[in-house]
């Protein structure tokens, strides 16, 4: 019974399915992005599918080869841990899969702000501009700061018309804040509310929040238990996970601390994580998850889990390069997507302010992780947001490091001079989890 009801929905699902590209062709001349977006991902769906009987065709042949005796090719596996005798483990047959299309760009550069999804829309909060031009709800937009201005505004952005409009800004500016969701509300944490003395670092200590249902901002009467920019958080089962981070001043990288929603305080995490700042966070099961950063000396390549059940951290598989000021977004499956972000130049120690174009997937049931598509355009200090199987890319900045010599004079933040009004959405196919063992 159960069987033919669900038959009964597929072939509804179909029928809809038809419905809508036969209504794309019709709708193509008022370009409904939506529907380009949908036909995009079609042509893109049936180009993966050729490949993957190319590929599966190609890893059969090895298979017949690889058991004959002594030959060489290649095996498939789903298990990532144990291959067949003689052969090495040679990463996700979909490595490098996925692909980035360019969407309208932004009406200005922002860098430095969070991407928060609530349903169908994304909501861009606050960030770091150096806009001459006037922003709307900006009451600083005609101020001109060397080192860009930190923004009040909300942004909010309908992934399915791709029209972003402007709401009410927040209560005060704020950047390098963190920002989690949970219900219709979007909390902001920490950052700074003010950029215009490069040598001050004085983070936020208070919690604002958006209801996304009444079009409000609040502020929440609890402060976190150590004020801190930079940090990541994700929310699950009624409690914010903040995680990591810079103390004022600078002063040290943090650990993570808990607000309960239900009786409003928060309190720190037991000590366990390796504590860094510029981190990205992702709430998997039974596990906050945390990853790269800058700590303790160097950008990190980390990976850790928070089991809230146990009260007690484990560590999880290295990312495949060390990164900090990326973006991490969770996928269907126990997934995370890590795009872009900063790291050194190779071979200069220290070094920073460095773009990146790889983007890797974190597999959490099989701790694995797997290259996808790059980012056709380097950025960090950016943010993304995950949108029913679409993950979508905004701002931040480029390489700065060598940006032209004027730029010195901008102290600690010269990129803002450069940041980007780009987004891109990143359009994949969801593979089942498949490994490539080659035989030499
Ligand atoms: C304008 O900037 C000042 C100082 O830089 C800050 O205190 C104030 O909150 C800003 N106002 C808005 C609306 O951004
Ligand atoms: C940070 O430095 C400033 C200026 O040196 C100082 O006034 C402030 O108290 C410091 N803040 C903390 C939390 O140490
Ligand atoms: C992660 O970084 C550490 C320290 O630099 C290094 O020893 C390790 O090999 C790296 N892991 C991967 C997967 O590259």
């Amino acid at each position: 019974m159960e069987l033919a009801d669900k038959k009964a929905s597929d072939a509804a699902g179909l029928t809809d399915g038809a419905g809508v590209t036969a209504g794309g062709a019709r709708r193509r001349r008022r370009c409904n992005p939506a529907i380009i977006l949908g036909s995009l991902g079609f042509a893109l769906g049936l180009i993966s599918l050729i490949f993957a009987i190319y590929a599966a065709t190609v890893a059969r042949k090895g298979l017949t080869a690889a058991n004959s005796g002594g030959g060489t090719g290649a095996v498939l596996s789903t298990d990532p841990r144990r291959g067949p005798a003689g052969a090495a483990f040679d990463g996700g047959l979909f490595a490098g899969s996925g692909y980035f299309a360019p969407m309208r760009p932004m009406k200005y550069s922002r860098s430095d702000f969070r991407a928060s999804p609530v349903g169908n829309d994304i909501y861009l909060t606050g960030g770091l501009t150096n806009e001459a031009a006037p922003i709307p709800g900006d009451a600083n937009s005609t101020v001109a700061k060397p080192t860009g201005r930190a923004i009040p505004n909300l942004v909010r952005y309908d992934t399915y018309t791709g029209a972003a409009r402007e709401l009410a800004p927040m209560p005060e500016p704020r950047t390098r804040h963190a920002a989690a969701v949970y219900g219709n509300n979007i909390y902001i944490m920490g950052g700074l509310t003010d950029v215009s003395d490069p040598d001050k670092h004085d983070p936020a200590g208070t919690v604002l929040v958006y209801d996304v249902t009444k079009g409000t901002w609040s502020t929440l009467p609890g402060r976190l238990t150590t004020p801190r920019t930079d940090a990541c958080a994700t929310a699950i089962d009624g409690k914010i996970y903040l995680m990591g981070g810079w103390a004022a001043n600078y002063s040290a990288q943090l650990g993570g601390e808990v607000l309960d929603l239900k009786t409003g305080a928060w309190s720190p995490l037991p000590d366990g994580m390796i504590k860094r700042g510029d981190c990205e966070c992702a709430a998997l099961d039974d596990c906050v998850f945390v990853v790269g950063g800058w700590g303790p000396e160097d950008f990190s390549n980390v990976s850790e889990c928070y089991h809230p059940s146990k009260g007690a951290w484990s560590r999880r598989a290295d990312m495949p390069r060390p990164r900090g000021d990326f973006a991490a977004e969770l996928l269907p499956g126990g997934r995370v997507l890590v795009l872009g972000g900063e790291s050194g130049l190779p071979g200069k120690q220290g070094s920073n302010e460095h773009a990146m174009h790889h983007v890797d997937l974190y597999d959490f049931g099989d701790d694995v992780w797997t290259r996808k598509a790059p980012l056709p355009e380097a950025r960090f200090r950016f943010d993304a947001a995950h949108v029913d199987q679409r993950v979508y890319v905004y701002g931040g900045q480029p390489t700065c490091t060598n940006s032209p010599k004027d730029n010195e004079a901008l102290g600690r933040q010269p990129c803002v001079k450069v940041a980007l009004d780009s987004t891109y959405v990143f359009l994949d196919i969801d593979h089942p989890n498949t490994y490539l063992y080659t035989k030499q």
